[in-house]
């Protein structure tokens, strides 16, 4: 079959190697992709957030299967416009896709099936939601409503923090991702993440992973997209999965279909495990990067027939051929992210390095420029590896790093501490 990935980040190139490897796939191209996806799949232009545009290319290169990667064009409704063209899709409608589009619709959905998760309130305008904050007091969690890159959520420890939030929020700063302010309350814990199939009725978990979202080393400094992943988490011990596919992840699906926008795809549910227990965080519609990575180098050529049956509303009948290992991203980032960095720096040192269903690395922002390798984003590789443990995955993905000569950029040299 012919197969179309949209997408052009690690976690894009994660699914290509991963659906590539797999016999039913006979033609497999990724739009934009990226340095690194070139060498696993063609790669094409196309406005992947233009519904009409994607059906268009679809037609024209006779395409089976169309993998959608990120939000955005889930958001902007391209499921919603390849179904209504025929054309078989992974990754849920825009009404469906609102779970990661609109805090407060989670929330909502929450509150309708009782799911657990934390107390909260919304505002449309400051002066409200700044006596919410002083009645309740810090730490406390602002998030604008909508999408916001990454930047759309605080967790203040102090008021001052939370008030400057809320002010900035209603000022603008995000613009209309902001203009609706999800306030919760603050919930202990450890943070991790568990991606579920669903196919409008079926759910199927395909994996567990925690990723560090701060920059540096010891979970310091400023938030980033991740820094890097290790899958499983053993946090997420098989009782407290089991809480969740049943207080959580089935209550959620059987709720969105109850309202006539069933949930299909990847459902990405970020929980805070605290005394043996999960709540919900939030939920994303899409896999998560880098966890993707790691996600996708444990399930190799399987993924595509995962993704298949989700696809096609057949997860009853799929099962996932587990193997027992262990998978660890190290995320390259170029110097200064995640606030200004210089973009073309040259790369050198990955073709000595090993590429085996054990080794991978997966780019996110690189080009070719002149034959050479340059780094044209803030987080620039996926350095990964798979073992038998944690520890063997650590340091066969920490070895690979060192064989790379990149001296505009850095990694946190910690991935997987918590489990390790
Ligand atoms: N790594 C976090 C995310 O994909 O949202």
């Amino acid at each position: 079959m012919n197969i179309l990935v949209l997408g052009g980040g690690g976690r894009e190139h994660a699914l290509a190697w991963a659906i590539a490897q797999n016999p039913k796939c006979d033609r497999l191209i990724v739009a934009p992709g990226n340095a690194g996806i070139a060498g696993v799949a063609e790669c094409a232009a196309l406005d992947i957030l233009d519904g009409a545009a994607v059906v268009a290319f679809c037609e024209t290169h006779a395409i089976d299967f169309v993998v959608i990667g990120p939000e955005a064009p889930l958001a902007a409704g391209v499921a919603d416009a390849l179904a209504a063209a025929g054309i078989l899709a992974f990754g849920p409608s825009a009404a469906a896709a609102r779970l990661e589009a609109s805090k407060a619709f989670t929330k909502d959905i929450c509150d309708a099936c009782g799911a657990p998760t934390a107390a909260w309130a919304r505002f449309t305008e400051a002066a409200p939601a700044l006596a919410y904050l002083r009645a309740k007091g810090a730490p406390i969690v602002v998030k604008a409503d909508g999408l916001a890159a990454g930047k759309g959520v605080v967790v203040a420890m102090t008021l001052a923090e939370a008030e400057a939030a809320v002010t900035d929020m209603f000022a603008g700063s995000l613009g209309a991702a902001g203009a609706e302010v999800v306030i919760e309350a603050f919930m202990p814990g450890e943070e991790a993440s568990f991606f579920i199939l669903c196919d409008g009725t079926d759910v199927l978990p395909v994996g567990t992973a925690q990723d560090h979202k701060r920059v540096g080393d010891g979970d310091t400094g400023p938030n980033t997209g991740g820094m890097g992943a290790y899958s499983p988490a053993p946090v997420l011990t098989p009782a407290i999965q089991a809480q969740v596919l049943d207080e959580i992840v089935k209550p959620t699906v059987a709720e969105m279909a109850r309202r006539g926008m069933p949930y299909k795809g990847v459902l990405y549910a970020g929980l805070m495990i605290h005394q043996g227990r999960a709540r919900l965080v939030e939920y994303n519609v899409r896999f998560g990067d880098p966890e993707a990575q790691v996600l996708m180098m444990r399930l190799g050529a399987q993924a595509l027939d995962l993704l298949l049956a989700c696809a096609e509303g057949r997860l009853a009948e799929a099962r996932v051929n587990w193997a027992e290992d262990h998978a660890l991203t190290v995320v390259m980032a170029a110097r200064g992210y995640p606030g200004d960095y210089d973009r073309g720096t040259p790369i050198r040192g990955l073709d000595a390095l090993p590429e085996d269903s054990r080794h991978m690395v997966f780019h996110a922002g690189t080009a070719r420029k002149d034959g050479a390798l340059v780094a044209t984003g803030g987080r620039v590789l996926n350095v990964t590896a798979r073992a038998e443990t944690l520890r063997a995955a650590h340091d066969a993905a920490y070895a690979m790093v060192a064989g790379i000569d990149w001296p505009d950029g850095f990694c946190r040299s910690d991935i997987g501490w918590r489990a390790l």
